[in-house]
Order: structure tokens, then sequence, then C-alpha cells
């Protein structure tokens, strides 16, 4: 139901499933952090009613250089969290660790996609005080390499351990980090680059996946010459010229990269001379933390500011509450993880901000291992996740619908191979997720019994908004239940009026502390997207008035019991594999090619990847193809030229040619018919009485796709 534009709101089907909380015992957990709905109720009200009180407690629970003078400051937008403090996002996660006696606890374990000689994959296990180490000696690099508090460093990299360090080593540092995911294209590299006016890349000479690698140098290269106006086409721009003057890389897969002797560096060789010890920078709670681009309904992505105290115990505390999370105390000193310890492991890449707060900063700040795996989830076959699972007796796993539905096509023969009894909690992210995945990752992964915590959020929020707790909320397949501690989440119309039971706009009513600071140099665009919605008591009447309210882009539906059901966005936005894409993005890369005039895009269901890409086009006649061969070849063309200029995530998944797209007849493109016609559905039922053309939506729906 994603990219469900022009604010229609849906009700989702009935599901009456209900499903009470296990006891911990009988999900191998020692204990639940919170077992009941009376102690959840209450302390949801103290964390709404009494932030300062409430939130005051929880920040004490991770180490400050100087205590905040208030909890929270808020003039709509914009909101101040821990006014007045002192801390560092590293010192949280690493260092406090190692100074109370944990440092040889495992902070990271990695598994290499390959499989060796050995018949074994390639397994690196970090305790705190190694992480430490490599993070200190990065920092150095850093500023060897001019990189000060403030500067922006961009990392382009596979799932290594590298990547985490960098992270690290920026927050140490106090370099705002701006993680690209290693799926995207050069350009979307040198837009981004461009944007942040970052001058440093740290990059991979390539990446695993499936067994092939994927040339992250090489494409950090393309980006670099495109922003020095020596690459292709559009090449030249005086405002990007000269941006990038370093790229660092690490060395995974030995692919043959190009050395540029003015800019590359190799990890290795940096690593090798820098000093093993550099203390945190003091950075203020409100400090940027760091920049991660997402898509927009409009324009090129933005990049949505974090900064650094709310960032860091929204995450440590919704990891602690909504995972479970329990360091294991009684076993002070080890080397390798306690036996009867958690492994906590997300199959996010650190690229996405479910991996920025759930795989680093709201793991690790809670001192319980973080498993990366760095390659596919059916490399070298389909029960790779569950042989992980197994081995490094996972204890919590993070892991989006998309996912499980593709577990759900391999069959169940998978997870059966495997000893998944080490399972406490199961988590899922990204997407609604459908009541039958649901059911399915209940009985065949967890065993019939482990909870199932459907987060609800957003690159913008930071952080989990509305989840049920493990031991303590009764679930329903597809809802994501209630929201968490701090979240004033409602279900409003467009002038915020609550609506208690049924359908709406979902609001965020109340600042919370990992909530977004603004959209990277674009004031005018933060305040558009999220701030004016809502035009409670007349808000938005005057001249650049502002919401009160938060307006996260999607619609959901609240149940007879509170639940919240969400719908999907409402904006022109689709969620494709639970990754975010602006329709606008795909189709401006479609009109970059030079058979396409016109081009509309919109979401349409898929079995795996929930929202799927429609792509409508009109051709430059001369272009056009003269037989069904011709055709075929041009789809490819094009859908190879979208992952040229965004990344493979963005293809198409039907495209269709037509001679004209079905307008207003005020020249807007009807994207409700088109999501109609790509859905397979006839436009029975639409309202068509502003249609320009009626032929053109009968030439639509004769077109074939493909
Ligand atoms: O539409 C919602 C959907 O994903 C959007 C946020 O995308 P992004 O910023 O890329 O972050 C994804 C990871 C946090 C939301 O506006 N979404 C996210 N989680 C869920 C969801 N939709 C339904 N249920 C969820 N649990």
């Amino acid at each position: 139901m994603s990219g469900d534009g022009g604010g229609s709101v849906e009700s989702v089907l009935r599901e009456a499933r209900k499903f009470d909380p296990p006891k911990a015992a009988d999900v191998g957990a020692t204990a639940w952090h919170i077992d009941s709905m009376e102690q959840y109720r209450a302390l949801h009200e103290r964390s709404i009613n009494d932030p300062e009180g409430f939130y005051g407690e929880v920040a004490r629970e991770l180490t400050w250089f100087r205590p905040w003078e208030k909890v929270v400051e808020f003039d709509a937008p914009d909101a101040k969290w821990f006014v007045g403090g002192k801390t560092n996002l590293c010192y949280n996660c690493v260092d406090r660790h190692v100074e109370a006696d944990h440092g040889n606890d495992v902070a990271l374990v990695w598994e290499g996609e390959p499989i060796q000689p050995n018949g074994r994959p390639e397994v690196r296990t970090l305790t705190y005080r190694e992480l430490l180490r490599e993070v200190c000696k990065f920092a150095n690099v850093l500023d060897k390499l001019g990189i000060r508090k403030g500067d922006v460093v961009t990392i382009y990299m596979g799932m290594v351990p590298e990547l985490a360090i960098a992270c690290l080593a920026c927050a140490r540092i106090g370099a705002v980090h701006s993680v690209i995911f290693g799926g995207f294209s050069s350009q979307a590299i040198a837009d981004r680059v461009a944007d942040a006016k970052s001058k440093v890349i740290v990059t991979c000479d390539g990446a695993w996946r499936r067994g092939k690698v994927v040339p992250l140098k090489e494409n950090v290269d393309a980006a670099v010459n495109e922003l020095r106006g020596t690459g292709g086409a559009g090449a030249g721009s005086m405002l990007r010229d000269g941006v990038v003057e370093t790229v660092v890389y690490f060395k995974r897969t030995m692919n043959q990269i190009v050395w540029h002797a003015d800019r590359d560096y190799s990890w290795r060789d940096l690593m090798v001379m820098a000093d093993k010890w550099r203390p945190c920078e003091e950075m203020d709670s409100e400090d940027p933390a760091f920049i991660l681009y997402t898509s927009g309904s409009t324009g090129k992505p933005k990049g949505i500011v974090h900064t650094v105290g709310g960032y860091m115990v929204h995450t440590y505390l919704t990891s602690k509450y909504v995972f479970n999370l329990m360091p294991d105390l009684s076993q002070p000193v080890r080397t390798a993880p306690a036996p009867n310890g958690q492994m906590y492991w997300c199959t996010a890449d650190v690229g996405w901000i479910t991996g920025h707060s759930y795989i680093l900063y709201g793991i690790m700040s809670n001192r319980v291992p973080t498993l990366m795996f760095e390659g596919a989830p059916n490399f070298p076959a389909e029960d790779r996740f569950w042989d992980i699972v197994e081995r490094h007796k996972v204890t919590q796993f993070y892991t989006a619908p998309t996912a499980i539905r593709a577990f759900m096509k391999w069959g169940d023969e998978h997870p059966k191979k495997h000893d998944l009894t080490s399972l406490q909690v199961l988590g899922t992210v990204g997407e609604p997720i459908n009541p039958e995945a649901w059911m399915w990752y209940r009985e065949h992964i967890g065993r019939g019994g482990c909870p199932i915590v459907d987060t609800w959020w957003q690159t913008e929020t930071g952080g989990h908004m509305l989840t049920p707790l493990p031991g303590v909320t009764p679930t329903k397949p597809g809802s994501c239940c209630l929201p968490f501690f701090g979240v004033d989440a409602a279900i409003c119309d467009e002038t915020g009026k609550d609506i208690p039971q049924g359908g709406g706009l979902l609001a965020v009513r109340k600042p919370w502390p990992s909530m977004l600071r603004g959209v990277y140099g674009d004031r005018q665009r933060f305040i558009d997207t999220y701030w004016s919605k809502f035009d409670v008591d007349g808000a938005l009447a005057q001249e650049g008035g502002i919401s009160p309210y938060y307006f996260a882009g999607d619609s959901a539906h609240l149940d007879e019991d509170g639940y919240f059901w969400i719908l999907g966005r409402v904006d022109d936005v689709i969620n494709v594999s639970g990754h975010r894409l602006g329709t606008a993005e795909v189709e401006s890369a479609l009109v970059s090619h030079e058979a396409v005039v016109e081009a509309a895009v919109v979401g349409m269901p898929h079995e795996i990847k929930g929202t799927g890409i429609a792509a409508f086009c009109t051709l430059e006649p001369r272009r056009a193809p003269k037989d069904a061969d011709g055709a075929a070849k041009l789809k490819d063309a094009l859908r190879a030229h979208v992952a040229d200029q965004i990344g493979a995530i963005a293809k198409p998944d039907s495209i269709r040619f037509t001679d004209a797209l079905p307008k207003t007849r005020s020249g807007k493109i009807m994207r409700r018919l088109l999501r109609s016609i790509a859905a397979g559905q006839t436009h029975a039922g639409q309202d068509t009485s502003t249609l320009e053309d009626f032929s053109v939506l009968a030439r639509l729906q004769e077109s074939s796709e493909g």
C-alpha cells in the first residue's frame, strides 16, 4: 500500500489473532527488563508527562563529561535535548566498557561472505579493547588527513569491521559521518558528496555480494572524476570542482583498482603508522553526529541530520527494551562470547539508518556483542542466515519483511536444517509486514514462541517509535502495536484533530530525543516536509506558519485497543524491499535517458519486495522501438540506466511505453490511475472525470508490460 498518494486513507483487513508475550524462560532469556502492561503504561505516562525526570534517569546510565542543564527545549520545529551536556558517542560505545573492566568482552563479531577452502567462512572477533585501539588509530589517521570536528567524512564501504571502526572514529573526533549504502551508484555518491561538501571518502576496493565483487573503489573514482569535472556527462560544474581531496581504501576483495597518486591512500598503510591512543572529543549534546541521505517525494535525496546526545540516549534506550539487551555481568572477563550471553544480529547494512542505530550505536552502548554479516542471505545457499544463527548462537534477530517473504519462498526446509533455539527475540523493520509473513516468522524461525517486535520508525526518527516490547505487549500480526517511551504518537486529520479509532495521518505531537534536527543545508525543505502538515489551531494560517506536530509521511489505522497499523506512505515515496525511493528520483533518472521524453513512476504490489516499481514512459518518436525485440532491448537499457543513475534497488520491475500519460486538464499526472493499472486492476470505481484524454487510459491498459 506504499505510495498511496493523494492523502487517501484505506483501512486494513481485520486481523483478529493476538499472541500473549511468552515468559522469559520459555524462550531461554534470563528475564525481561519489563514484563507487564502496567509497568509499560506507567513508564510511558511518566516519559510523556515528566520527560525531565524520565530521561534524566535514563541518560545517567550513560557517561557525560558535563551534565546537561535542561533535558529538553522545544520550539517547533527545533528541539534541543540534554541542553549544555557534553558527551561522546564513541566513548559510550567503547571506552566506557573498557574502563568498567569489560575490555575483554566481545564487542563485534564479523562473518565474511566467501566460504574458504577449509569449508568455513572467515570470522573475526573484536573485543572492546581491540576495537578501542583500532578506532583510536583511525581517528588519528583522520586527524592526519586534516579532518577536524564538524567536517563531513563520506563512508562508502562493504560490511566489514572497518566500516564500524570508521564510523566510531568519526564520532570520537567529532567528525560528521555520511555513510552511503554500497549498492548506490557513482552518480549517487557524487550527489551526496557534493551536497555535504565532504573532502574525504573512505571506501573498500570491493565488497562481496553473492559470490561476486562489487567494485566500490571504481565507483568512488567515477564519482570523484564527476565531481572534479573530469567525468562524463554533466561534468565540469564549478560548484562541484575539487571537493574530494582524499580517498582512503581498505583492501577486502583484492580486485584490481586504479591508484591515483594525488589522492589515494591505503587504509593499512595509514593504520600501521598511526598512534594507538587518541582521547575523545568533548561533544556538545547538540553537535551534529552524522548525516544520512534519504529519499523524499521531490528532488534529490536529503541529508537527515542527527545530533549526539539525544540520538545516543534514544538508541540506547530502545535497544535495551525493544531487544531486551542484557550484558552478562556474571563473567566480567572473557575473550569469546559468553556461553549464556547474548549475541545480537541485525541483517541490515550500516548504510541505512537501521544499521547506524541497531548494528552500531544502540547495541554497542548496551555492551552486547553485535554481529555483522558481509554477504547475501542465499550465498552459498538459502540457509546461510540460519547457519549463522546456529553457529553464533544468535539471541536477537532483526530483519526486514522483504527478507522474510524471500525465506518463505525459498522453503521451510532451510531453517529446519538448523538449531535456532538460541533465539529469544525476533524483530522486523522497514515496511508493513503482511500477517502471513509474520506468522511464518513466528512458526519457522521463532519456534512458535519468540516474541516478534514489529518496529515502526524512520531515518528521520533516529530510533524506534512504535513497537511492542518483547515481554510485555500482546502482539497482533501486522501491527507495530504501541508507542515507545517518550513517543506521543497519534492518528490525526489535517487540522491535527485526534482520531481515537480509525484511519488518518500519523503524527508525533511531542519532541523525542533522536528526532532529526534538520535537512542538511536546507532549512525550508525541513519545514516543508515535516512541519507543514497539521494546521493545529490555525498554526499554518499565517505566512511561515509551523505545525507543532511532526508529520511522518505515513498513514495509519488505530484499532479498538489503541494499536497502530501502518498503511503506507501518503506522499510520492515508495518503499521497495524496505528501502525508500522517491518516485521523482526514478522519473528523473528515466528522463535523463535520450529515448525518454516523459516518465511517471508508481508503486505496485510485489510478492517479495512488498512494493515494486512500475514505470510508464513516453518516448522520443525517433527512438521508439519498431518491434517487440527492440522494446525489450530498450527496457533493459532503461533499467541499466536507472541502476547507473541511482543504484540497482531503483531498477523498475515493469516498464510500459505509452504515447501519452493520463493527465488532468491542468496537466497533473493521474498517479492513482497509473497505480491501479500497474496493479492489474481496471479503472472501475475510480474517478476519471478530470481525465483529459480517455483514449490514453484505454491504450495504457492494453499496453503490455515487462
Ligand atoms: O513507511 C514507513 C516504513 O519505512 C519508512 C521509513 O523508511 P526509512 O527512513 O528508510 O527507514 C526504514 C528503517 C527504519 C516509514 O515512513 N516503515 C518503517 N518501518 C515500518 C514501516 N512501515 C510499516 N511497519 C514498519 N515496522
